[in-house]
């Protein structure tokens, strides 16, 4: 039996880097899952094995009528959803200042990073509410919290979700539900591969520790965050930063 028998989690960007470790962890740990990620190829090849335990949704999730869709059908499919973990994320153009950021890639960051973190809570928390129960996680950055030079529509995006998690913690606090955030500073993935070696060096050189988090790191404190036994930290943001803040 693991901490998660019996429980059914959301996660969202499961098709790679961390929201594909946080779904094999609770998968391990005995939670069945509803899993989106517009890869779907990628999500299939990932999770296929798992069978009726893993339902795997190919959408965008910038798509609030398709996000919606698919709540429902992870509901229908296991009877309810106890934990939401929003991975889904890009960085956009970086080792850009602001007088050269375009207002499209800034849309478009702000759209994947923070309206599908609302679109999924929102359509999550009534079912949520009905049960007197529910752990929500947005994965934030340490961007948004320190704001790293070059990287506003990133920064500025995961304040905003840092800033939700705030909200929704205070707003269903006596509910039985928990919303938090997490703030990684530079963990190994695709998302880091993609981006300019000056920017990555620029975020790792801060780093105490000097070395970038594991996803075994990632997904152990996700899989806390999202269990029951998180039952007294709401509208929180949890550090994974290698010492970088210690706030
Ligand atoms: N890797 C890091 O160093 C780091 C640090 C801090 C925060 N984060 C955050 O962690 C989260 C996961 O990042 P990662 O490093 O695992 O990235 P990743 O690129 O490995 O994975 C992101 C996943 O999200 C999916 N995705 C992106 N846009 C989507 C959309 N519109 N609809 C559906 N799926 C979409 C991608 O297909 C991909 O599978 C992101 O929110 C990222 O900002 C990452």
């Amino acid at each position: 039996m693991g901490e998660f028998s019996g429980q059914v989690a959301l996660i969202t960007g499961a098709a790679s880097g961390i929201g594909l470790f946080i779904a094999h962890k609770l998968l391990a740990e005995g939670a069945r899952v509803g899993l989106l990620d517009f890869n779907e190829s990628a999500l299939q090849k990932a999770f296929e094995s798992y069978g009726s335990k893993a339902l795997l949704i190919g959408i965008d999730v910038t798509n609030e009528k398709l996000v919606n869709q698919s709540v429902i059908q992870v509901n229908t499919q296991f009877g309810q959803i106890d934990c939401l973990i929003n991975c889904a994320g890009i960085t956009g153009i970086t080792n850009t200042q602001s007088h050269d950021v375009s207002s499209e890639n800034l849309h478009k960051v702000f759209e994947v990073n923070f309206m599908s973190s609302f679109y999924t809570s929102k359509a999550v928390l009534p079912l949520m509410l009905a049960r007197n129960y529910g752990r929500i996680l947005h994965i934030a950055s340490i961007a948004g919290k320190e704001g790293n030079a070059g990287m506003l529509a990133y920064s500025a995006s995961k304040a905003a979700v840092i800033c939700m998690a705030k909200v929704q913690g205070k707003e269903y606090a006596e509910r039985g539900i928990t919303v938090n955030a997490l703030a990684p500073a530079v963990i190994q993935t695709p998302l880091v591969d993609a981006m300019p070696e000056v920017q990555v060096k620029y975020m790792t050189d801060k780093i105490p520790m000097k070395r970038c988090g594991t996803l075994d790191e990632v997904a152990n404190l996700a899989a806390y965050i999202v269990s029951p036994k998180n039952s007294f930290t709401t509208g929180f943001t949890f550090d994974l930063s290698g010492g970088r803040a210690t706030y």
